[in-house]
């Protein structure tokens, strides 16, 4: 549980858009913004309403345009030079709400399996694979031409209670290798890349206890990252983990260790910092992205939420990202709030109705 978690009951007064009937049509008192090519909003102004979203099929009608195949977020971040995709986190149940599926169409470029690829989804008994969740994921993002990041192949927690009470080195390590082949082998060239390591860090920068840490030590870490090496040669392997939103004792240990086990051949390709962040929190997120960007490797923000967050928090973190020429996606934890983990805290860009907040157009508007 995150110390950011004593957040969690921050007002959430982010959004400020006049509601109206689906399709409908604003009052003189508000002006049609559009948002995105797939989405316009009342917004209290009186300027004259724009036409170039929804078109007239008759008197008092009005008809929604077809969705394009992507535009939003997305679009607006990959026009940066060196920016690949801006994406949020899935899973069959969310695929299945048809707002939600429509937003990650038009609006990201990538998703990343919420749950579905962890140890306890893939390998619950051991050497008993179980792939139903995590091919629905990977099968939607090829249909729809999204990168996936793939979570997690390594990860002290959703870890089953088999692997936590193995008691022999050599046999964890065989455990880690075989779990690797399998289920990175089974998507290798359908991923962009795979979160190796998870959370493998105390705040300290020290490593965190873990099955995996008290029985190998550090080695766990080139063991699990040899595996997937060669379980998909062409996917970015990155370490990820959380905090890691300032200059901090846990950057200076994550920096320290991806220099220590790329010093031979590379293994690491890039660091991903999730950024569970609460509000007025992000005064530290350029200083943490610079530091983690000289690793010399890609960086990523892979998780991003932020309780209570005003549009000007979320404006913060894209332009840090834009500012740092290494850090080449943003991955949000979430498309509304009404599905996100830490949904009674309004972290995300669209509210529980689907609708785009204040934060969304901050972001746009930080894109742009
Ligand atoms: O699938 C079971 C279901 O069978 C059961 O009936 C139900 C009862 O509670 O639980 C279901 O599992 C839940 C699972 O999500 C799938 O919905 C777990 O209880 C619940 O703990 C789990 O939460 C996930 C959490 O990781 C687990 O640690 C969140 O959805 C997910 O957003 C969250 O994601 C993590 C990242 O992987 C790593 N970084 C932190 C981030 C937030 O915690």
């Amino acid at each position: 549980m995150f110390s950011l978690l004593h957040l969690v009951s921050l007002s959430l007064a982010v959004s400020h858009a006049i509601a109206v009937a689906d399709w409908g049509q604003c009052d003189s008192g508000a002006a049609c913004i559009k948002v995105n090519d797939y989405y316009s909003q009342c917004q209290p102004g009186t300027a004259a309403p724009t036409t170039s979203v929804v078109t007239t099929s008759g008197p008092g009608t009005t008809v929604a345009p077809p969705a394009p195949a992507a535009s939003g977020l997305n679009a607006a971040f990959t026009s940066h030079s060196g920016k690949l995709f801006f994406g949020a986190c899935a899973d069959s149940g969310t695929l299945n709400i048809a707002k939600n599926a429509a937003i990650l169409k038009s609006d990201f470029g990538g998703v990343t399996p919420e749950n579905s690829m962890k140890w306890d989804a893939t390998e619950p008994s051991q050497n008993q694979f179980s792939y139903g969740g995590a091919d629905t994921l990977v099968n939607w993002a090829t249909t729809n031409g999204k990168k996936v990041r793939a979570h997690t192949l390594v990860w002290h927690s959703q870890l089953p209670g088999w692997v936590s009470s193995i008691g022999s080195a050599s046999t964890l390590t065989s455990v880690i290798q075989n779990h690797i082949k399998n289920l990175a082998g089974r998507y290798a060239g359908k991923v962009y890349a795979w979160d190796v390591c998870n959370e493998i860090f105390n705040e300290d920068g020290s490593l965190r206890s873990s099955v995996f840490s008290n029985l190998l030590g550090e080695s766990f870490v080139k063991i699990a990252f040899e595996a997937a090496r060669a379980a998909d040669p062409n996917a970015k392997l990155y370490i990820n983990d959380y905090n890691l939103d300032s200059n901090n004792a846990k950057v200076q240990g994550m920096v320290a260790l991806v220099k220590r086990t790329n010093s031979g051949s590379k293994l690491i390709d890039g660091v991903g910092t999730q950024m569970h962040l609460s509000a007025g929190g992000t005064g530290g997120v350029s200083a943490a992205l610079t530091a983690l960007a000289s690793t010399g490797l890609e960086v990523a923000i892979t998780e991003l939420d932020i309780a209570g967050a005003s549009a000007n928090d979320y404006s913060n973190v894209v332009k840090a990202c834009l500012a740092v020429s290494q850090c080449v996606s943003i991955t949000v934890w979430g498309v509304s709030d009404a599905n996100s983990w830490r949904s009674s805290t309004s972290p995300l860009l669209y509210d529980n109705n689907y609708n785009p907040k204040a934060a969304y157009t901050a972001v746009m508007q930080a894109l742009a």
